[in-house]
Formats: C-alpha cells, sequence, structure tokens
C-alpha cells in the first residue's frame, strides 16, 4: 500500500477541514494557508546520493488549484523530487513549504500523507480480493477524520461520496467486481480513486499512464483535465501524448534543476529541451 492509505498514515494530529469540505467544485485546500501564495513552495532543494547530486537547487512552485506537468529525461531527479515533497528523502539543503506555514522538511513521511499531501506511485495497490467499491469505503475509512470504524454503515454523504468518485472514475458499472478482475488501467484508475477519497490538498502521481492501451491512457487524459482546477496536482510523464493533451504549465527537470518551464508549446520548441530530451 501506498503510505497516503495505510493506517500509519492518518495517525497524529487532526487538522481542520473535514469531509464537509470535501464536495468537489472548489479547490480542496482546508488546513492549509493557501491565501498568500503556492500550496507547494520548494525553494533551493539539493538532494545527493554518495557525491552524485540527484536534486541540484531545485525551486519550483506550485499554485492551489494547479495541475503541473514535470517532464525530463531518465535520472532527471522527478522522482526524488516526490520523495522530498512526501518526506520519504532529506534534502541535504533547501526549504519546502506546503502552503504559507507547513515546513514539510520537518515531518514524518506519515504527518506528510495525514497533512493531505497524496502519493500514486508508478504500480497499482489496490486490495484485489475486495470490490471496486469496498476499496474506496476501505480508502475512505483509513481518513480519521471520518469517524466511523470500518464495519460501521455509511452515512448518506459517504455514499454520494463513493459514488461521485466511482463516476469520476469511470468505474461505476463495475462497483462489485473483485479489484483484482479489473485491467491495469482500471486498477491506476481506481487507486487515483482512492486516493481521492482521502480528500489530497496536493496529489503527486508518478508515470500514471506507464503500461496503459492509447484508449485507457486518453481516458486518464479526460480524468485529468476533469481534476485540474479543483485539485493541486503534479504528473509527472514521459508520455509526450499524454502530455500534451492535460498539459498546462510544463515543468522540465534536467540533473536536477529546472531547465525550462512555461507552456507547452513553449516548452516543446525550447532548444535546450530538444537536445537534453525530447530530441532524443
Ligand atoms: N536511493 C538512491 N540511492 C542512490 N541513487 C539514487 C537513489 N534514488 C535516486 N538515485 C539516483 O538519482 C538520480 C535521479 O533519479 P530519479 O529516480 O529521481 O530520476 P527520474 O527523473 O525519476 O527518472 P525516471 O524518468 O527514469 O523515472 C538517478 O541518477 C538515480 O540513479
Ligand atoms: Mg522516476
Amino acid at each position: 500500500m501506498n503510505a497516503a492509505v495505510t493506517a500509519e498514515a492518518v495517525e497524529g494530529q487532526n487538522l481542520p477541514g473535514g469531509a464537509d469540505a470535501a464536495a468537489y467544485g472548489h479547490v480542496r485546500t482546508a488546513g492549509v494557508d493557501t491565501s498568500h501564495g503556492p500550496i507547494l513552495y520548494l525553494d533551493d532543494i539539493s538532494v545527493s546520493f554518495d557525491g552524485f547530486k540527484a536534486l541540484n537547487k531545485l525551486t519550483l512552485t506550485i499554485e492551489a488549484g494547479e495541475l503541473r506537468v514535470i517532464i525530463g529525461p531518465n535520472g532527471a531527479g522527478k522522482t526524488t523530487m516526490m520523495d522530498v515533497i512526501t518526506g520519504k528523502t532529506r534534502p541535504d539543503a533547501g526549504t519546502a513549504f506546503f502552503g504559507q506555514t507547513i515546513d514539510l522538511l520537518r515531518m514524518s513521511e506519515p504527518q506528510i500523507a495525514h497533512a493531505g499531501i497524496g502519493r500514486k506511485f508508478q504500480k497499482p495497490t489496490v486490495f484485489e480480493n475486495h470490490t471496486v467499491f469496498e476499496n474506496l469505503e476501505l480508502a475512505m475509512k483509513t481518513d480519521k477524520r471520518v469517524k466511523s470504524t470500518l464495519w460501521s454503515k455509511l452515512d448518506s454523504a459517504a455514499w454520494d461520496r463513493i459514488a461521485a468518485t466511482l463516476e469520476l472514475i469511470r468505474l461505476s458499472n463495475q462497483f462489485d467486481r473483485l479489484a483484482g478482475l479489473l485491467s491495469h488501467g482500471q486498477k491506476q484508475w481506481l487507486e487515483i480513486g482512492m486516493l481521492l477519497m482521502q480528500e489530497p490538498k496536493l496529489l503527486l502521481l508518478d508515470e500514471p499512464v506507464a503500461g496503459m492501451t492509447d484508449a485507457e491512457t486518453e481516458r486518464t487524459a479526460e480524468l485529468f483535465n476533469t481534476l485540474a482546477g479543483k485539485h493541486s496536482l503534479i504528473v509527472v510523464e514521459h508520455d509526450m501524448d499524454f502530455v500534451s493533451r492535460i498539459a498546462r504549465t510544463v515543468t522540465v527537470l534536467h540533473e536536477g534543476s529546472v531547465l525550462a518551464e512555461g507552456p507547452m508549446d513553449v516548452v516543446q520548441n525550447d532548444a535546450r529541451v530538444i537536445e537534453v530530451y525530447l530530441g532524443r
């Protein structure tokens, strides 16, 4: 399981912003002060592995409600950046803030997950022996802000949230199916749905369409375009067709730093980006 949906991930202090703040239609930032600035602020972050700089003075700002795509060659530091944001890797230097006031570098991995940063790894991790519906239910119930035990009856608001999520991830007609029987793409959508059930204020997705069919990739682009503006998302992907379907602002990482940043067409035509990545 991802840290974000394990029981330990939800231990600790309750933060403001409960299930009632969950309605889709506004950007979820409750408990994170974004009134004067971004949802995520990385400044001068450096990470070394045995002297090799995986991140080299990385500076990056993500606004609330933004869908930011990060691209760049293998080894550019994209996953390492997500490891720093989620507390898995400690940087040697730099600053990392979630909203105005939450210093990520002072928090443990479970605390960061609990504060509202969700993460999707490449491999889908769903409960294969449970139905699609039960997976979403379980994801919701690992959130201690929802006052219910695992086997208590769902209230109507909880039902509505699961139904809305099923529709969003286009698995309404599969709700009663064992998750283990879903296609790879459907499992990926289910896991995204499980993350959404926990109402993350920032969601990190590392190569979400890897291994998907073309049709699944296209459907995933539609899903992300639906989430854009309502959620704050960082999406790392190599599939440039997918990237072009969802791109707003694109950041190009290279050798642990930002090489270029801007709209897709600008980044695509940047000679340095073509040289290190797109031209290959
Ligand atoms: N735990 C680690 N120990 C040693 N080196 C590491 C570790 N994690 C990452 N690296 C190295 O840091 C560099 C950046 O890796 P990272 O996984 O962040 O790249 P990436 O941009 O995600 O690449 P890809 O597109 O292939 O996923 C690579 O050279 C990698 O080998
Ligand atoms: Mg990676």
